[in-house]
Parts: C-alpha cells; structure tokens; sequence
C-alpha cells in the first residue's frame, strides 16, 4: 500500500474509540523503532516530521525511508505528515514534496487570521488529496509564551469550542487540534496535571463526526529520566501526561495523539547507558541499536494504550 492521507484512519478511530500516534522522527533508527512496533502490533501509524526534522534531515532521505518501509510493509496504513507547518509557504512546500498530511499551526495568530491562512492551506492541499490539521488555542512548550502563565489563567489559551465551530466551518480543514491543558516537551507540570476533558467533551459535542488531536501528550517516563540522570545526564523532575487520561482522551473524538519527548528520552537513555557500562563500545551500531529497540517498545506501549492495536486491516 502506498502512503496514505489520514481520511480513512480518522474515520475508523473516531466511529470505534481509539487514537493513532503521530510520532516524530528524525533518522532512520527513530523510524525504524516506530514501524517495528506498527507492525508486530498490527496498528495504522502517523509518522511526523517537523520543519527542524526536515532541516536536520533533509526530506528527500526522510522520504525515501517512510516510502521503503511502507512498500515493506503494505498492510500497515501509514500518513507522511508535516507537523507544526508555521505558514502557507511551508505547508506548501510539504505538499509538492510529498506529504499526504500536513498541519497548519496558524494557532499564534489572531482568530480571523488563522482562519485565512488554515483556509489557504486546506485550498491548496485538497487539490492533491492531502489532509489537514489545522489548530485553534494555545499550548506551552513550543507555543512559547505561553509558559509561566500561571494554572488559573492558562483557561484563556484552551480551545473554545464555539469558535471551534466556527473555525472549522470557515476552513473546511480535516481535523483539529485543540489545546485542553497539554504542554509540549519534558517539562510540563510540576504535579499530575488534570486535562481539561471538558474542552474535549464540549468541542466534540459541538463538532460530531470531526477528528480532534491532542499535541504535547508523552508521559515523560520517571524510568527514563531516572536513566538518563544515572548516566551523567541532568533532566529535573517533571511530570507528563498520564497514561490513564491519553487513553480516556483517545476513547473520546481525539483520533489522533503526538509523541515526541518520550521517544527521545527513550533514545537517550539506552544510548547513555551503552556508553557508561560499556566504555569500549565506538561502534554506533551498538549502541543505536538498543536506541532504536527502546523506541520500539515505548511505541508499542503507545499503540496499546490509545487503542490502535489490530486496526490496521480495518483502516486499510
Ligand atoms: O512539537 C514539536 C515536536 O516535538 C518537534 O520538535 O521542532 O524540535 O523537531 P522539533
Ligand atoms: P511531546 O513533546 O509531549 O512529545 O509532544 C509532541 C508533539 O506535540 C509534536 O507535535
Ligand atoms: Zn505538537
């Protein structure tokens, strides 16, 4: 099967309750954990690229990766998708390249402004069968000035869900991604965050049968950051997102959920721990290798706790 845009995955996940991951790679060790873990648990997969990845990488060797491994692997449906495109250009940019998904992250700018620019980019996109991801609120993390507001006052930046309404309306775009209390990065909370599922709820009432997605939602593994303290890394305490509330968001309309944090913390330990109890070690094999096999398994953890496992045939 070739790549596919997120159409039908959506359809599937919204109608049977569970979630798809949208991972973020960067190298071919990254992909490889993701597509081993899709496979032996026989779940749809999103693969994610940033515009820094595209930077980091280049896309025609990320291309040419996500493409191989899907011609490998034909039961497994499985979306190129841009995440977090910062304008019309770059979204663009991604649909001439190739992507069969893209996100327009116009999230920053003023209501009637992301309206314009989500619009343009849905216009152009359908053109070529892409879908899109638009975003309306405002996380933390990367959505940078949203830091330090404090939790009383962090409700201003959730998703409304009767502009929601609207938005989606005025930019026919594919799915949304809504801010309900996530964060991206390691350090989101500094105790067990509560979501906002209200935001979730209500938005979804207000919008039946449209996918919403839930960014900033790794867990931020105490192991790993432990590991990664162990062996000479320096990670302060924080606290992710909980298992528990990813899967009640994915029972929910979030069809789709992204993870990033965890797959590097994930990397970074193993790769840390080759290097502190095996000093000889100076081939990058052996030590990207336990790299990759612990992305595998924290992706397969993923896939069983938004759901997907065993979807792939029904999202063919
Ligand atoms: O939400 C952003 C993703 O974690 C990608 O991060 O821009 O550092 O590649 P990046
Ligand atoms: P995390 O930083 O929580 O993994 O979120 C990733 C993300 O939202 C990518 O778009
Ligand atoms: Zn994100």
């Amino acid at each position: 099967m070739t790549l596919v845009n997120t159409k039908k995955m959506f359809e599937i996940a919204y109608k049977q309750n569970f979630a798809i991951g949208a991972f973020n790679i960067n190298n071919m060790e990254i992909f490889q954990g993701i597509l081993e873990a899709a496979v032996e648990e026989s779940s749809p997969v999103i693969i994610a690229i940033s515009l820094g990845a595209w930077k980091y990488a280049g896309i025609e060797y990320l291309k040419s990766l996500i493409e191989n491994g899907s011609e490998q692997h034909p039961d497994i449906p499985m979306a190129m998708h841009l995440d977090h495109g910062d304008s019309f250009e770059s979204c663009k940019k991604a649909v001439d390249a190739g992507f069969t998904s893209v996100m327009i992250d116009a999230s920053k700018e003023p209501f009637e402004k992301n309206i314009e620019i989500t619009k343009r980019v849905v216009e152009y996109a359908h053109e070529y069968n892409v879908t899109v991801e638009a975003e309306l609120g405002q996380l933390g993390g990367v959505e940078e000035h949203v830091v330090g507001v404090s939790h009383e006052d962090i409700s201003k930046f959730l998703t409304n869900p009767d502009q929601a309404v609207e938005f989606v309306e005025k930019t026919n775009c594919d799915s949304l991604a809504i801010a309900c209390g996530t964060s991206h990065g390691a350090y989101k909370f500094k105790s067990e965050p509560k979501l906002a599922f209200d935001v979730i709820e209500n938005t979804a009432a207000k919008l039946p049968g449209v996918p919403l997605v839930m960014h900033g939602s790794s867990n931020v593994p105490v192991e790993f950051k432990d590991l990664i303290n162990k062996y000479g890394g320096k990670m302060p305490d924080a606290m992710g997102v909980p298992d528990k509330a990813v899967t009640q968001a994915a029972k929910l309309s979030i069809c789709k959920i992204n993870i990033d944090t965890d797959l590097r913390m994930a990397m970074t330990a193993k790769i840390r721990e080759v290097f502190a109890t095996k000093p000889e070690v100076f081939d990058p094999r052996k030590y990207l290798g336990p790299g990759r096999a612990a992305i595998k398994e924290q992706v397969k953890h993923k896939i069983n706790i938004l759901g997907s496992s065993d979807k792939a045939e029904i999202c063919n």
